[in-house]
């Protein structure tokens, strides 16, 4: 069986990984994987990996030397051309005219969404890996790259805490995550962070300036406020007006936030750089399992590991509602914050 896999959406660190497990994986049992270039755009532009002889076949030598690196070799796109009923019964079309029985989509919930969408006029088996940075994915404890897209955004916020103490500052820093707190709650919760701002509870900057005062009796010289991109306040840069410009009713000319701030976005800094060991185990297993799931003939699911046991489940279900993120943690920065 000739099995088709690309990546889609934003990178995410431990996306090699995974190809390297679904090549290797789908070779040790006897089949045969098709890399696709640039997403579904790629796959509309019949543009496909290919060996030295010209083939359109992964070997084994084509994904040595990745499991360590971030980006993806396959590269990745977002396409406007596949979002279209045409463009999707084009992308089915290719598939079933090179005869790839079966597709590993590699990717976020807008390349799962995909997937669903191109099942419509594709009859090949379809089981995709959660690949992105934000976590956001049912179905899956933790997504491939959210652990190197944490620990690289806790690095930043280690480095903001030495400038924040020496000039006794608040420094906002915002991460990714168009939708989720993921990572803003975990990586507030690694740094020791005072406050996150993530789109699952509610940012009022009132309350924030009551508590920065209290932390400021307390003798906290320091204060870091994690801002997920998706929180309601606009991110921290629109925060940063807002605790600027808070006065209180009774004194409207004096500063109502009682340290000197500071705003940084890490933006897409996060997407790249060496996948973490558990991002490139998680790629590893879910790759392989994907391919397994495929030789047994499972379509139209996801692959991801809850509780450590690796688990399918159905496509649709994976992006039908939000993820919760855990009470536990956002409990936890408020009491440590003292
Ligand atoms: O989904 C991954 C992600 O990095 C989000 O966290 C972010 O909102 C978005 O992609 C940014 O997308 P782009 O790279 O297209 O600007």
């Amino acid at each position: 069986m000739k099995i088709g896999v690309f990546c889609s959406g934003g990178d995410a660190p431990g996306m090699n990984a995974c190809v390297r497990a679904i090549v290797r994986s789908a070779i040790a049992h006897g089949q045969e994987v098709v890399g696709i270039h640039r997403g579904y755009q790629g796959l509309l532009d019949e543009d496909f990996y290919r060996d030295a002889d010209g083939r359109a076949v992964m070997g084994p030598r084509s994904v040595s030397d990745i499991i360590q690196t971030g980006g993806t070799i396959l590269h990745s796109s977002r396409s406007d051309e596949f979002r279209t009923d045409e463009g999707q019964r084009k992308a089915a079309e290719i598939l079933e005219r090179h005869e790839i029985e079966a597709l590993i989509p590699i990717g976020g919930d807008g390349t799962l969404k995909g997937a669903v969408a191109l099942s419509k006029y594709y009859g090949g088996l379809v089981v995709g890996c959660p690949g992105t940075i934000d976590n956001d994915l049912a179905g899956t404890d933790y997504t491939i790259g959210f652990d190197t897209a944490v620990e690289t955004a806790v690095n930043c916020v280690d480095k903001l805490r030495d400038t924040a103490e020496s000039h006794e500052r608040l420094f906002l820093v915002e991460v990714m995550g168009r939708h989720s707190g993921y990572i803003a709650l975990y990586t507030a919760v690694a740094a020791g962070a005072e406050i996150a701002c993530i789109p699952e509870t509610p940012t009022e900057v009132g309350e924030i300036v009551t508590h920065l005062r209290v932390l400021k009796n307390r003798g906290k010289k320091s204060v870091l406020i994690i801002v997920a991109e998706g929180d309601e306040s606009g991110g921290a840069e629109a925060l940063h007006t807002k605790l600027d410009d808070y006065r209180d009713p009774d004194k409207p000319d004096q500063p109502g936030c009682p340290y000197g701030t500071r705003a940084i976005t890490l933006g897409h800094l996060q997407r790249g750089g060496a996948p973490t060991p558990a991002d490139r185990i998680l790629a590893t297993e879910l790759g392989d399992f994907a391919v397994r799931s495929i030789i047994e003939g499972r379509t139209h699911m996801m692959a991801g590991k809850i509780n450590g046991d690796l688990t399918l489940t159905p496509l649709e279900k994976v992006f039908a509602s939000h993820k919760p993120v855990p009470d536990s943690l956002v409990r936890l920065i408020g009491q440590m914050a003292h």
